[in-house]
């Protein structure tokens, strides 16, 4: 199968064709009919499996030339950092075609933003808080979108979203096509497409939350947080294939904790970026890490999801991350296209449960490594760490040994499908019926 079996046109061939791709990924191929006959769609597929130009191709084949000024395509991501990737990507797409794009976000001028709305466009991606800025201030309409995508929609909930979301959709069109793509669900997910799409075509190119079989998993298992470090410098320190590296933290002050330390060690070889960082310094230091010119990044989940950067080494998660969905897409920052990719997970006693709760998601086992020998194993903890009772931490269930875990039943995120509406009653305890399916 190659992109001319698809029924494209040769602008978009050729666009392909200086790109190199020849291949359609099998979310690509899945999904480009469903698109083209109006249907909505929600699309699962693994991380870095091309399900960007999977909704991409088919939008761009049916979008004409036209002089109008108001967008007839909008495109929401969660953050900044995504919008840029999308214009990008759109504009290598769009070299032989005559297509207007311009994307929106937080933290910029609103002023120039609204000007570029103003001069006309075809497709407008935006992050949500500032699309709803920009359409309330009346120089954007929304009435000519006929195509909507939402792209990482879980994490629009996990930054809180959610009424920004809503407010956009009672915005659009009613007569319009949906379009969301993820290599997750969760329920809330699932509700909102329950609510606000029309009968959608389910395209799964794998189950949700299914990781890459090329990113090669590792775990270690850690007393305390400086430990970790320990580890992480131990491993930088005698891995020289940790060439690209992804560093992902808890929080903020940690990212920026955890770039102290290495700085003390590997002085300007890693940079730190998370939403306290201005917009230019977010932009460089992503587009540093893109060249090569670095070799590591050190952010929060800021950058878990959607972002692309070519050929990541290697991800270390120094925490264990609480949403199992979240570490599917961290890890997903490599093996990305066809590579190969080690992602790292350090985990703590007090982190078995999310521990659990990710292999339980992904149907898999982590394999533990032990810790290198002489590691120094320190002492000192971390105010989250003090505030846990020791007691408490030696009464943890033994580690289960050999076969895969029992699932727990808070735990099954799996097969969603039909089974959300049993899924919300568990959540919420009584029977709920479905809200009206809008026109
Ligand atoms: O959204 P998802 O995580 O599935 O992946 P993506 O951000 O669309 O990234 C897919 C990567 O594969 C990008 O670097 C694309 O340039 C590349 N690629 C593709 O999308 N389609 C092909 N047929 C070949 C390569
Ligand atoms: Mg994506």
């Amino acid at each position: 199968m190659t992109f001319e079996n698809l029924n494209l046109n040769s602008a978009l061939l050729n666009a392909l064709h200086d790109l190199g791709f020849t291949q359609p990924t099998p979310i690509q191929q899945k999904v480009f009919s469903v698109v083209m006959s109006g249907r909505d769609v929600v699309g699962v597929a693994q991380t870095g499996t091309g399900k960007t130009f999977a909704y991409l191709l088919p939008i761009l084949r049916q979008l004409t030339f036209s002089s109008q000024k108001e967008p007839r395509v909008l495109i929401v991501v969660p953050t900044r950092e995504l919008v840029i990737q999308l214009v990008g990507e759109i504009k290598k797409l769009t070299t032989y075609l005559n297509i207007r794009v311009e994307g929106v976000y937080g933290g910029t001028n609103i002023n120039t933003q609204k000007q570029l709305v103003a001069n006309g466009l075809d497709i407008l991606v935006a992050t949500p808080g500032r699309l709803v800025d920009l359409a309330l201030t009346r120089v954007l309409s929304l009435k000519h979108i006929r195509q909507f995508v939402i792209d990482e929609v879980d994490e629009m909930f996990n930054l809180g979203f959610r009424a920004q979301l809503t407010n956009i959709l009672d915005l659009l069109p009613r007569k319009r096509q949906n379009l969301l793509f993820s290599a997750t669900m969760t329920e809330e997910v699932d509700e909102l497409i329950g609510i606000f799409f029309n009968a959608p075509v389910n395209v799964e190119a794998v189950r949700a939350g299914t990781p890459l079989e090329r990113i090669e998993q590792r775990l270690y298992h850690a007393p305390n947080f400086h430990t970790k470090i320990n580890l992480l410098k131990h491993l930088l320190a005698t891995d020289d294939t940790m060439q690209k590296v992804l560093i992902f933290g808890p929080t903020k002050r940690m990212a920026d904790l955890i770039h102290e330390q290495l700085e003390i060690d590997f002085p300007d070889q890693f940079d730190v970026i998370h939403a306290n960082k201005s917009q230019n310094f977010r932009m460089n230091a992503v587009a540093k890490f893109e060249k090569g010119l670095c070799r590591g990044l050190i952010t929060t989940d800021l950058l878990a999801r959607g972002l692309d950067v070519s050929d990541v080494t290697h991800v270390i998660n120094v925490d264990t991350p609480a949403e199992p969905e979240t570490y599917i897409h961290r890890i997903g920052r490599t093996g990305r296209a066809d590579r190969d990719g080690i992602a790292i997970l350090f985990s703590t006693d007090a982190e078995h449960d999310a521990q659990t709760a990710i292999e339980t998601l992904m149907e898999k086992e982590i394999p533990v490594l032990p810790l290198p020998e002489g590691l120094a194993i320190s002492e000192q903890l971390i105010e989250s760490e003090r505030s846990v009772i020791p007691e408490i931490q030696l009464k943890l269930p033994p580690r289960p040994v050999g076969a895969f875990h029992e699932k727990k039943a808070k735990n099954k995120k799996v097969n969603l499908g039909n089974k959300t509406k049993h899924l919300r009653e568990m959540k919420y305890k009584k029977p709920i019926k479905k809200a009206p399916k809008r026109k």
